[in-house]
């Protein structure tokens, strides 16, 4: 038996989940975009794929916002200067290429709130994620809108006219090794797919007013035993725990063991406390990682 329906009976959102929960793994553009006057942006699209190589062609669609029908900077961007670079997230990036799909207010650089680096670009404006497997610079060669409703998408149809490959990746014969790029793709609502594991979940980031990199506390932002990723889920916040909050998480059990524990020894107090967090940032508990990390001050 089948479930089977013409797509004009459902509501836009619930067809959106159908279609991304079903045509899966995606994998993802972590596209980076300027406008007229330079001002840099970077998010990730999974409605992407390779569709050629000579030329070699790509093809990424910020769809319409199923929610109020308004169009993505990268769009605008890619409308305004006719340029993006296609950057590849792998696993070890995952949390920050999260973070970087944040509603942020235009004009906001995403390189920073995500703390990842910029790196010019060779042949187009704008820059590269100095991270990861791979690059590919892009002139926009077309854009078809799909339609004008909620939910339409607009094909951004690239050629690619520079790459940049990670050395990293290839192994001793020189062939790209698929365990080293450590691929990452898009599932249905929260899902991702790791190519080499399997499934895991990572939330997007919440809220209007997403805290970013810049806003973390400076000994959770140089933990020796939290990566990049890790505090890329983190910074996906919109607000930090009160100390009442705190106190309350200063009851649960675990945290009372550590304390009792290691409470004389700082080092080994934040070290405990940090793996604490980092595996609760692996079961998507956000707030109490955060009320955690905070108890150690
Ligand atoms: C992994 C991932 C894949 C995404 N894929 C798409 C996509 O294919 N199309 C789309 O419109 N939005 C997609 N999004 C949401 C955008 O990244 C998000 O709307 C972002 O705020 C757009 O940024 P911009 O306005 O700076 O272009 C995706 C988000 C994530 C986390």
């Amino acid at each position: 038996m089948f479930k089977s329906f013409d797509p004009k009976e459902l509501a836009t959102n619930v067809l959106h989940d159908y279609l991304l929960s079903t045509i899966a793994p995606r994998p993802i553009a972590w596209a980076s975009t300027v406008d007229n006057n330079g001002k840099v942006n970077l998010a990730p699209f999974s409605f992407f794929n390779v569709f050629g190589s000579n030329p070699p062609t790509l093809v990424f669609s910020p769809s319409n916002r199923v929610r109020d029908n308004t169009q993505k900077h990268t769009l605008l961007n890619a409308q305004q200067t006719g340029e993006c670079v296609i950057n590849i997230a792998n696993y070890e990036l995952a949390g920050q290429m999260s973070l970087t799909s944040g509603e942020f207010p235009d004009g906001v650089n995403e390189f920073k709130m995500a703390n990842l680096e910029m790196t010019p670009s060779v042949k187009v404006k704008p820059p590269r994620v100095n991270a990861g497997p791979a690059q590919f610079e892009c002139i926009v060669k077309q854009i078809i809108p799909t339609g004008t409703n909620a939910g339409a998408g607009n094909l951004i149809i690239c050629e690619v006219v520079y790459v940049h490959l990670n050395e990293n990746i290839f192994n001793e014969e020189d062939k790209i090794d698929p365990h080293l790029v450590d691929n990452i793709a898009r599932m249905g609502k929260i899902w991702y797919t790791r190519a080499k594991e399997g499934l895991f979940q990572m939330p997007n980031p919440k809220g209007t007013k997403i805290i970013g990199f810049s806003r973390l506390p400076d000994h959770i932002r140089h933990s020796k035993y939290l990566t990049g990723s890790d505090l890329g889920r983190l910074a996906g916040v919109d607000y930090i725990p009160s100390p009442e909050e705190l106190k309350a998480e200063e009851a649960r059990l675990e945290m009372q063991l550590i304390f009792k524990q290691f409470g004389n020894d700082p080092r080994e107090l934040e070290k405990q406390l940090h793996k604490l967090a980092k595996s609760l940032i692996e079961e998507n508990k956000l707030e109490e990682a955060w009320r955690i990390l905070l108890s150690f001050r």
